[in-house]
């Protein structure tokens, strides 16, 4: 079992590169199944979420390369097949995303049910209502979920939530059936718009992305692409939070702040100094970080996935911060490992409420999952003393050789081999 171990109290000074975005490579690479002709991915992060997509793809057939570079290569040929790798399939959630394409293409498919998870319930039954809708049969059984059409037809589909996952799989099997599809209240995360981009870019027409009504007319054929996907904003809003808890300085880039603006509201309503130059961003911390109130919620509201991250830093700031999770009805696994390193912060349901400034110390923690993760690598860089944090698979997911970026900003980590299988040991 691997751990980081981080030594706290040094502030981050330096410049970080900010990776290709997770959330965006996933659902491109479950659209490649849509065309038999070779797409090219530019800018692929080497992280735990795409490895296990290439295994899923590979496992129904598909050919992947992917260059140290960064470059990945992906061709659905004849060999294709409808039935998704269990293993890698129930690894992760994204893995539903593989199942409007399937259907759209194949006309059947098989994938393991993504169940629950550990933020909280989370149901795809807006992607099976919008499927069947366009003419799929879907039986959920035995912990799959199986579907066949005769035929995809275009439909009007009206989401009661504006799923990302939902708005995604909806509109890669509408990009190949038959007439107009339009989803009303649509999720409008910027990662839509980089699907919107990739299908196009294959021969697809939609419109609309980036608002809440998207329209897609079916076309009889897609084919290859070459694209480069966007820098991850959530990668890029953790490392402004390492910056800002260390009270250190950071130079991010490439970064697209008009994905990140509520975050950097939030920043800078704390106290910190975020300035953007072209792709690059400067971020500041200060000693005396503010008290903030903020609620998480669909894009352009603050992200849930920044949530974590930023309850970490308000346990540094300066009174009474309200947190609110309206996304996801159990994300507070990193409040108990805060409080475990000296945070004072309570939780009533989906409120939790930080009171600061607080010293943290370093600790034995968890990551739970990859963005509590994420919130406890931060916390342990503002900690005096040393941090180990058991979970690392959870971090690996979705950072890209986040011990080297933080190295070369000057921080302590390492990441070591625990003799135990539970518990990190204390050295
Ligand atoms: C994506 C992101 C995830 C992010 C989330 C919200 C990927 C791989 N993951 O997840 O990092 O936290 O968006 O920004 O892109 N819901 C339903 N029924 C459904 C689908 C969703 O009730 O059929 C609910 C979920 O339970 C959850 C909420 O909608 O409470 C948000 O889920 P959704 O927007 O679908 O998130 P994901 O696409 O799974």
């Amino acid at each position: 079992m691997q751990f980081l171990e981080i030594e706290g109290g040094k502030a981050l000074h330096g410049r970080i590169g900010i990776s290709g975005a997770k959330n965006a490579v996933l659902k491109l690479m479950a659209a490649c199944l849509l065309t038999a002709g070779e797409c090219v991915i530019r800018n692929v992060p080497r992280i735990r979420d795409v490895r296990t997509m290439v295994e899923i793809l590979r496992g129904l057939g598909a050919k992947v390369e992917w260059e140290e570079s960064g470059e990945m290569r992906i061709t659905s040929g004849e060999e294709l097949t409808f039935e998704a790798p269990d293993k890698s399939a129930r690894q992760m959630r994204a893995s539903i995303q593989v199942l409007g394409p399937l259907l759209a293409r194949l006309r059947r498919a098989r994938i393991a049910h993504p169940g629950g998870c550990a933020i909280g319930a989370r149901p795809v039954d807006l992607h099976l209502m919008g499927l069947r809708k366009m003419g799929a049969v879907l039986v959920e059984e035995y912990g799959y979920i199986s579907g066949w059409c005769r035929e995809l037809t275009g439909q009007d589909i009206y989401l009661d939530y504006p799923s990302v996952g939902a708005t995604e799989n909806l509109m890669m099997a509408a990009a190949l059936a038959k007439g107009t599809t339009v989803i009303y209240n649509g999720a409008r995360e910027p990662e839509i718009i980089e699907v919107q981009n990739f299908l196009n870019c294959m021969g697809a027409k939609i419109r609309g992305a980036g608002t809440d009504i998207i329209r897609i007319t079916g076309v009889d054929e897609l084919h290859g692409a070459d694209y480069t996907v966007v820098p991850d904003r959530i990668e890029a809003g953790t490392f402004m939070v390492a910056a800002a808890i260390t009270g250190g300085e950071l130079i991010l880039a490439p970064v697209i702040m008009d994905h990140l603006q509520l975050v950097v509201a939030k920043l800078r309503e704390a106290g910190v100094v975020v300035e953007a130059e072209g792709e690059s961003v400067y971020v500041k911390g200060s000693h005396r970080l503010a008290a903030l109130t903020l609620r998480s919620a669909p894009y352009p509201g603050f992200p849930t996935d920044m949530q974590p991250q930023f309850t970490a830093m308000l346990t540094k700031a300066d009174g009474i911060s309200l947190v609110s999770e309206s996304v996801y009805t159990n994300r507070f696994h990193h409040v108990d490992e805060l409080v475990r390193m000296g945070a004072d912060i309570a939780v009533d349901g989906r409120l939790a409420i930080i009171r600061g400034p607080r010293r943290l110390t370093g600790a034995q923690v968890q990551a739970g999952d990859l963005r509590a993760g994420a919130a406890v690598v931060l916390a342990a860089l503002a900690a005096d003393g040393i941090t180990q944090i058991g979970g690392v698979e959870h971090i690996d997911r979705g950072y890209e050789r986040l011990e080297e970026k933080l190295r070369l900003a000057g921080a302590l980590v390492a990441r070591r081999e625990s003799v135990t299988v539970e518990e990190p040991v204390l050295v």
